[in-house]
């Protein structure tokens, strides 16, 4: 397929970047998360709570299973962890194209500061998780990507036109 899916860490802006893009494409825009909570029922950080991170990994391989049933081209953000799980990074392969959006670990601090609604970044030490989980990310949204865009100090139609020049 043809979509266009953007990976990264939490808070690179997949979402806000994601949306423009879905409009100047004139496509729709679909946030893996999103999709899950409404087909679940619940929110992210419940299904963590009360399901385990585990039980949300398989509705986000299914959530995927899904997306590739659609013939419309659509702009997918991917939830961070998404592509951690090897079926997951085929079924993006699958997909379309995968746009890597970076952000350094100062500004993921800055925009992750305020945020409860990602349950692994609850409860403190919150440059010490980003750290860790990006050490142990990085080189997988990398091999993934087909296409890598830094974001710091863009606004977001910059990013946008960036993805368009590269992107058919
Ligand atoms: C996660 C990222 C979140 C969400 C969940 C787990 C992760 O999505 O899927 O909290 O493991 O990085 P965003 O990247 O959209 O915040």
């Amino acid at each position: 397929m043809n979509h266009v899916i953007l990976i990264g860490f939490m808070g690179c802006g997949k979402s806000s970047v994601g949306k423009a893009l879905a409009e100047a494409l004139l496509v729709p825009f679909v946030d893996t998360d999103e999709l899950i909570e409404r087909r679940d029922g619940r929110l992210i950080r419940d299904i963590f709570r009360e399901s385990g991170e585990d039980f949300f990994r398989d509705l986000e391989t299914e959530t995927l299973a899904l997306l590739l049933e659609s013939n419309e081209r659509m702009v997918i953000a991917a939830g961070g962890g998404l592509p951690l799980r090897p079926e997951n990074r085929e079924y993006i392969r699958q997909l379309g194209t995968a746009v890597y959006l970076l952000a350094t670990e100062e500004t993921l601090v800055a925009r992750l500061r305020q945020d409860d609604t990602r349950p692994l970044l609850q409860g403190g030490e919150l440059e010490k998780k980003i750290e860790r989980l990006m050490a142990e990310r990085e080189e997988i949204y990398r091999e993934t990507a087909d296409l890598q865009i830094v974001t710091d100090g863009k606004e977001i139609y910059e990013i946008v036109q960036e993805v368009r020049k590269n992107v058919g």
